[in-house]
């Protein structure tokens, strides 16, 4: 079986990790077993995200092997990026010959592999399918909705996922549900926040700072709303200390403000470029709360137990709420506020671990795989 994965964007290394993992454990299971079959993994990074501190450092902390083709595409604006990723992958595609490809997550990388390994039909597998916003200007919600379109195997991460897909008339029998290969890796690497020195770096005592994230084009694109954020951040900073690692599209916003409003609104606040995994994990596992707009920080806040709250006016993530440690409080500077006052008191649902949320997504789904493109008389009947 030859297995294509691919990978673009930061949050995607964080996804491939317990796959790439998975197909090594089962090579050597079946090495051991003096058996023959085996899998050919093949890892092509896009290079949507290019700077060592959003890539390289991820392939050192998830101890993920280099990429085996690196496309090198680069930033640019959705069609540019979407279309020039499209052309590389068709050749490799075409040369590599898998039998099936593994799309991971929701950015302009996980949709060009998947329309091009859809009309070359070759099947398509999409982890973290079925997550919806239901909110069409987010460009990751079409992504989302034109993946699932296409995909052969869609690997759901909770039940209301299931439900969305049914909806839009996905075949009840290409939707499995894995549980969370973003929380396979957070769970794996947990103890290794032990050694991190970032709090300290940071001048940060545990349970005593606010962690913020930014990087949407809503939240940081749209000057009303990044206006909100330097509010509430100018009160938050008189309250707690807060610490906010910057992503380099917010770097850029942040940059081209004028200098009084960013001294003004961000005295107080840390800011600190790109942090790799381990240390992002740690400041999240030992802050009082955080405050993101990001989808994946939605669910390590929640197995983490650590109390969330999301700067957006949706979610695609519902059990982060229904069962996590999420709210979804929109961006006015009153309701954020109000929800950060309760976090510094510690007045917070103390939320559950979703269902299936147990580290061992990423097995589930080689398994799966393995099931169907195995093909080996010699391979194991599970
Ligand atoms: C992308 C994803 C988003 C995901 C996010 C995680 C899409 C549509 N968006 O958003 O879903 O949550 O990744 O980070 O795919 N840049 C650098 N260095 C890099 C990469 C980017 O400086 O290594 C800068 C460039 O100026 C670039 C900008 O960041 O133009 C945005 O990068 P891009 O990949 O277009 O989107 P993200 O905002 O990172």
């Amino acid at each position: 079986m030859k297995v294509i994965t691919v990978a673009g964007a930061r949050p995607n290394f964080v996804k491939i990790a317990p796959l790439l993992h998975g197909f090594n454990s089962r090579n050597a299971e079946s090495e051991k077993a003096g058996r023959k079959d085996r899998i050919e993994s093949v890892l092509v990074h896009s290079g949507q995200h290019y700077d060592s501190s959003m890539s390289d450092v991820f392939f050192r902390d998830l101890n993920i092997p280099p990429p085996d083709i690196n496309l090198g595409i680069g930033s640019g604006s959705h069609a540019q990026q979407t279309g020039k990723a499209m052309i590389a992958f068709e050749m490799v595609f075409e040369a590599q010959k898998p039998d099936v490809i593994v799309v991971v997550g929701d950015v302009n990388t996980t949709l060009a592999a998947a329309l091009v390994a859809a009309k070359l039909r070759i099947p398509l597998a999409h982890v973290e399918a079925g997550l919806r916003s239901y909110d069409r200007s987010m460009p990751e919600e079409i992504n989302r909705i034109l993946t699932d379109a296409v995909a052969d195997f869609l690997f759901i991460t909770e039940k209301d996922a299931e439900i969305n897909l049914l909806k839009e008339g996905i075949a009840p029998e290409k939707i499995f549900f894995a549980g969370n290969v973003m929380i396979d890796s957070l769970l794996k690497l947990t103890k290794r926040t032990e050694e991190s020195k970032v709090l300290h770096a940071a001048g940060l005592q545990k349970r005593n700072y606010a962690v913020i994230t930014l990087h949407r084009p809503e939240t940081v694109d749209d000057p009303a709303a990044l206006a909100s954020v330097l509010q509430i951040l100018s009160t938050l900073q008189t309250q707690i200390p807060v610490v906010f690692p910057v992503h380099p599209r917010t770097r850029a916003r942040l940059d081209a403000l004028p200098d009084e409003k960013n001294q003004k609104d961000l005295k107080g606040v840390r800011l600190l470029d790109p942090l790799g995994y381990i240390e992002f994990v740690t400041l999240m596992k030992f802050a009082r709360f955080v405050i993101t707009d990001s989808g994946g920080i939605q669910e390590e806040t929640t197995a983490l137990g650590i109390p969330c709250i999301t700067l957006r006016k949706t979610t695609e993530r519902p059990v982060t709420v229904t069962d996590g440690t999420n709210v979804v409080a929109g961006n006015d500077p009153a309701v954020v506020l109000q929800y950060c006052e309760k976090a510094v008191r510690g007045e917070w649902k103390a939320g559950s671990m979703p269902p299936l949320w147990d580290g061992k997504a990423g097995e589930r789904i080689v398994r799966i795989l393995c099931e169907r493109f195995l093909t080996s008389s010699e391979a194991p009947q599970r």
